[in-house]
């Protein structure tokens, strides 16, 4: 089958495509066909392997698996023995084991579940880490609550806007000029302009913080006395990249009124299943900047590193 394969850590440049050998599905694991693939921020960190620690965990010289991308989109192929969820021809979504830039992948039935009626492959590929991070980072949100979303028109952001205003909340969205319209569309009843507007003070019950890097300080500001932060991620230099800052925020949320956390978010079939129902209901709605042929993997991952894309990518097989 033909895959997006990389041998070393480094730019999109280390991608090539390849014609290696399709997985096989065993135990509780189910063979996919790609129709469409997920690009996101953790795509590029695991192709150029960084921070450096990540290393420690997908391989220290090189990376341990050779073909880019976890989330995915298709139709079941194959089921292993212990399968029973999921049949040969069911149209699945969620992440993989084996990659996603290719013809086939292999994921487990914990990973995978039937893809959203009314989606097309490519927006269904565009759900699944980026929503499911954004769900578990809003756990516990309730109805009336003032949520600010930092990166509203990222990918997790874009979910994180649609997902708070479906639990009631009144929601505040914060992105560059050029794409405040976007974190309106989806849902917004506020957005702020990162490069011209401040964050009032004391203003909000909930921070999803997705984009910016800002200091605790800046976000505790912001923060009502007993409001809470979730620190998804940023994109920073460094060896630890962000995790300095969600550590910090763990130290002193022990000492301060206000919750402050770092999320390391998992991939669950119960999640996808979950956010198929609110999309199914019209709730939720990827929003997709574009798509890429599998050749042009590596031009995907230029963009979402210096395009400033409006919400996702995905790439077509
Ligand atoms: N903890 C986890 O388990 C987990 C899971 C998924 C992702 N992540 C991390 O979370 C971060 C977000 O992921 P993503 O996929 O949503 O990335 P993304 O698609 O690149 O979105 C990030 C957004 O942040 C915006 N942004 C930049 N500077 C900002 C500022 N000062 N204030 C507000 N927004 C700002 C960007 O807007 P412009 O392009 O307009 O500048 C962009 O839309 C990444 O660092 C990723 O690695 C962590």
């Amino acid at each position: 089958m033909r895959a997006v394969v990389q041998d070393r850590y480094g730019p999109p440049e280390v991608l090539r495509v390849e014609e290696i050998d399709q997985p096989v599905a065993g135990g509780n694991q189910v063979l996919v066909k790609v129709v469409a693939a997920g690009v996101d921020q953790g795509t590029w960190h695991l192709m150029a392997g960084e921070p450096r620690m990540v290393r420690l965990a997908i391989g220290l010289r090189r990376p341990r698996m050779r073909v880019s991308g976890r989330d995915v989109a298709g139709v079941v192929e194959a089921v292993g023995p212990g399968v029973t969820s999921l049949a040969v021809g069911d149209e699945v979504y969620g992440t993989c084991e084996s990659g996603s830039f290719a013809e086939y992948a292999v994921g487990r039935t914990g990973q995978l579940t039937r893809k959203p009626a009314n989606l097309t492959f490519e927006q269904a590929a565009a759900v699944p880490i980026s929503a499911g991070t954004a769900l578990q980072g809003l756990r516990g949100i309730k109805p009336g609550e003032r949520v600010l979303v930092l990166g509203a028109a990222g990918g997790v952001g874009s979910y994180g806007v649609q997902l708070a205003k479906a639990a009631g909340a009144h929601v505040t969205g914060v992105s560059s000029t050029a794409k405040l319209d976007l974190v309106r569309e989806l849902g917004a009843d506020e957005a702020l302009d990162y490069t011209r507007d401040e964050l009032p003070a004391a203003a909000y019950d909930f921070i999803l913080d997705t984009g910016g890097n800002r200091s605790l300080k800046i976000l505790r500001r912001a923060l009502k006395p007993k409001g809470r932060v979730v620190i998804i991620g940023s994109e920073t230099k460094g060896p630890l990249g962000g995790m300095s800052r969600i550590l910090w925020a763990a130290l002193l949320s022990l000492v301060v009124s206000q919750q402050l956390r770092g999320l390391i978010s998992t991939e669950r079939a119960e999640d996808y299943a979950e956010l198929r129902a609110l999309i199914e209901s019209g709730k939720v709605t990827p929003a997709i900047d574009r798509t890429y042929p599998l050749d042009e993997a590596a031009a995907a991952i230029h963009h979402l590193r210096d395009g400033h894309p409006r919400g996702k990518l995905v790439i077509t097989i």
